[in-house]
């Protein structure tokens, strides 16, 4: 806060008090002329104004306020930015909740880290926290309920980039999995290949998956099965897919980034970068444990609701 401001806000508030103090003290102090039955002489259409003291309770009240007043804006950090000489900041407060949040979660997810994932799965009371856990930290890319959306895979299904037994689930949440040369990364071919190759190559990846194709694309798709060859190494030669770099299975119809015609030449053509963010240090090994557990649970029949 810039001095002016705080100054500003000092100014402001001193001059509330002062101006609420000011007016009690004029208020006491000043005399009223009254006349012999004690009122003070005004009279609106035959209504007479009394003068009797402010009863004394109220006036206790007002004190009592002022003093509070005093006390709160010396205790806490009300003026400018004077600290208060009670420390408190909204910063500590925060950090107070969570530690005490902490206290009483953490044995919780300690037991639950012990349990292995296969079994968590089934446990029903686990999987609503694991729930709440993927709303708030997953469902952004992979949607409220887990089915995906174009480049983030669906979680539901059984068809994995990067396989989706317990230990494998729980490296991607891990570490993540980024787009990275020789890895997880679908390079573009589009220079490589020529734009012939990608109309020949795209007729052929269409063909794994049993695409009827016209007479003419069913040409361009025999010519590139020979050039399938420098797709083997991430796609395996039968075209299945390799978990190990997270090449996706294309005789299947489950397509990550499309299937039409124009998607697929799309994705030879320029590559596609799909980046998994790692989780280890913004979760921590046991919440993971037991997102891995939620995301296992979700294409196994587990007690995941989603
Ligand atoms: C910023 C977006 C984003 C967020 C947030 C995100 N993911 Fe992912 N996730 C992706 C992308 C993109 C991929 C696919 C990576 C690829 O294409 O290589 C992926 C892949 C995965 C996979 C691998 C699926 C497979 O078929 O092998 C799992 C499992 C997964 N995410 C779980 C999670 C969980 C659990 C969370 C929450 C802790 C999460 N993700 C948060 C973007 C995200
Ligand atoms: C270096 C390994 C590698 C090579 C070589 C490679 N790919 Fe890929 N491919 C990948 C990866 C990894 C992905 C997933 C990218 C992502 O998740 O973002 C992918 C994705 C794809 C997809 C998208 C599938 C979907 O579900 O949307 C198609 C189609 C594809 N590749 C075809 C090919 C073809 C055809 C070739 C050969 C010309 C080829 N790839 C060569 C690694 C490779």
């Amino acid at each position: 806060m810039s001095a002016f401001w705080s100054a500003y806000i000092i100014v402001l508030s001193l001059g509330c008090l002062a101006f609420v103090i000011g007016v009690m003290i004029m208020a006491n102090s000043l005399k009223v002329t009254r006349e012999a039955d004690n009122t003070t002489g005004h009279e609106y259409d035959g209504i007479k104004e009394y003068d009797n003291p402010m009863p004394k309770w109220w006036q206790w009240l007002y004190w009592g306020g002022v003093a509070f007043f005093i006390f709160y804006v010396l205790a806490y950090p009300a003026l400018g930015s004077y600290k208060g000489f009670l420390g408190w900041t909204s910063v500590g407060e925060h950090d107070k909740d969570k530690a005490a949040y902490d206290a009483k979660y953490a044995p919780i997810f300690k037991a639950y880290a012990a349990k292995p994932i296969e079994e968590l799965a089934h446990d029903a009371a686990a999987m609503k926290i694991a729930g709440r856990l993927y709303v708030n930290n997953c469902a952004a890319c992979h949607g409220a309920d887990a089915r995906g959306a174009k480049g983030y895979p669906n979680l539901t299904d059984n068809d994995w980039l990067y396989g989706g037994e317990p230990a494998q689930i729980v490296e991607t949440i891990t570490n993540g999995r980024l787009a990275v040369e020789g890895g997880s990364k679908m390079p573009a071919w589009g220079e490589t290949l020529g734009e012939q190759g990608v109309k020949e190559v795209t007729a052929y990846v269409l063909t794994l998956s049993d695409r009827k194709l016209s007479e003419a694309d069913q040409k361009l798709a025999e010519a590139g099965q020979a050039r399938f060859a420098v797709c083997a190494g991430c796609h395996g030669a039968d075209g299945r897919g390799m978990h190990a770099v997270g090449a996706p299975n294309l005789t299947d119809t489950i397509w990550l980034y499309g299937g039409s015609q124009k998607a697929v030449e799309e994705t030879i053509r320029h590559g596609r970068n799909g980046a998994m963010p790692a989780w280890k240090d913004r979760l921590g090994e046991e919440k993971v444990h037991l997102l891995a557990a939620y995301v296992y649970s979700l294409s196994h029949g587990g007690a995941a609701k989603h």
